[in-house]
């Protein structure tokens, strides 16, 4: 019988040990707030095992379960959810609250008094229960300067109670490879009191938009047709990277912009922003034109030869092609934000654009977990 082992079966045997060799060793994760996945793509590169997702938009749950088919989706208001039993050793609890409430860019319910501002309790009320070995609790940089930095105090405070270490590690994502110069924040410990250091940055020089998004079909002003081929082959090794073997992608969707928008887009060069425009084309944009200093995102065209602006709420804010007079598409996007092209978003084109913005870079998030996974 013994001849009945082949090399491959004896592969096969090793494979099957090895593979639960590492599952011992796996670090699983729960990701709260999940939305389309970015911060969980993130975890699952670094070798994450990500068993659950708690996310409440219906188009953001359906975008996470087509990309992560071994992930359970619990589509619910955390906040109707009751406290889940202990994680057990090597585990992590992680997610983004939403952020737009501590986001600089908005003055309006950037305050205490938005209930949406409230909702990292409810990262602490899972913690309790679950008491997983780590935490990592991610948010825009503007939470730092929230209501004179009581925010963070607060969420440092309860990551203490707890007995967890707390390190706060802000990261620009283009020290991380990825095509955009996006601040992040994020609140990370040990159960045990352990506060570990930053990853430190790549030292590569930075990827520019070229690099992200030159090979992409040329589309016009309202382009409709999700899927296309690719018209040209990759031309940076970052897009070889997310283009892997495909042949076509999908996301070549951009806003359909009316003509006095698209006339505006003319006036203005790649790096340059809405100062550009002539004033007889902004009559109806009075508020911006009185407000110089801030607003420099809006109406501005990205460089070819540096990493993006911050594609947060890039259809209100115009971010414009490179050279076509018209937004970026959905896929554009998703590119600056180092979302492989194989990562579908499904939803109306402002649900998806919704979901690219709001996204962690999943190449940030991958050091953010490999840094994580070094201490265990
Ligand atoms: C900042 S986004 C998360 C982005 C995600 N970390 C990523 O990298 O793709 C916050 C998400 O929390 C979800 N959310 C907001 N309130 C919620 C609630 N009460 N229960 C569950 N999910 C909620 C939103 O729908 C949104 O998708």
């Amino acid at each position: 019988m013994h001849n009945s082992i082949s090399p491959t079966t004896i592969g096969r045997v090793h494979s099957n040990h090895a593979v639960k060799f590492q599952k011992a060793f796996e670090l699983r994760a729960v990701d709260l707030f999940a939305g389309a996945g970015g911060l969980s793509l993130g975890a699952r590169l670094a070798g994450v095992k990500v068993t659950h997702a708690i996310e409440n938009n219906i188009w953001a749950a359906k975008t996470y379960r087509h990309n992560h088919r071994g992930t359970k989706v619990i589509e619910e208001d955390i906040r109707s959810l009751p406290a889940p039993g202990p994680l057990g050793p090597r585990s992590i609890l992680f997610g983004g609250p939403p952020c737009q409430g501590f986001s600089t860019s908005n003055q309006r319910t950037r305050h205490s008094l938005n209930p949406n501002n409230w909702l990292f309790e409810e990262f602490f009320r899972m913690t309790q229960a679950a008491k997983p070995e780590w935490l990592l609790l991610e948010n825009v940089h503007g939470l730092r300067q929230t209501e004179g930095g009581a925010f963070e105090s607060l969420i440092r405070e309860r990551f203490q109670s707890v007995g967890y270490g707390c390190s706060l590690w802000s990261l620009c994502a283009s020290n991380f490879g990825v095509p955009q110069k996006r601040h992040r924040l994020f609140f990370v410990g040990r159960r045990d009191g352990f506060a570990p250091a930053p990853p430190p940055a790549s030292g590569l020089p930075p990827v520019t938009v070229r690099d992200a998004i030159y090979d992409l079909p040329e589309l016009k002003n309202g382009a409709d047709q999700d899927r296309l081929a690719y018209s040209e082959s990759a031309t940076s090794a970052y897009a070889k990277l997310l283009r892997s073997t495909l042949k076509s992608c999908t996301g070549h969707l951009v806003t359909a912009n009316n003509s006095l928008v698209v006339e505006r887009y003319k006036h203005i060069l790649p790096g340059h922003n809405w100062t550009s425009i002539p004033q007889s084309l902004m009559q109806n944009y009075s508020n911006l034109v009185n407000s110089r200093s801030r607003h420099t995102g809006i109406y501005r065209r990205l460089s070819w030869e540096a990493p993006s602006t911050v594609i947060a709420n890039y259809r209100k804010n115009m971010i414009i092609h490179p050279e076509q007079d018209r937004g970026l598409s959905v896929r554009e996007a998703a590119r600056i934000q180092s979302f492989p092209d194989n990562y579908d978003f499904l939803g109306s084109i402002g649900f998806r654009q919704q979901q690219v913005s709001n996204a962690v870079p999943p190449l940030l998030a991958k050091a953010v977990f490999a840094t994580i996974l070094s201490h265990c």
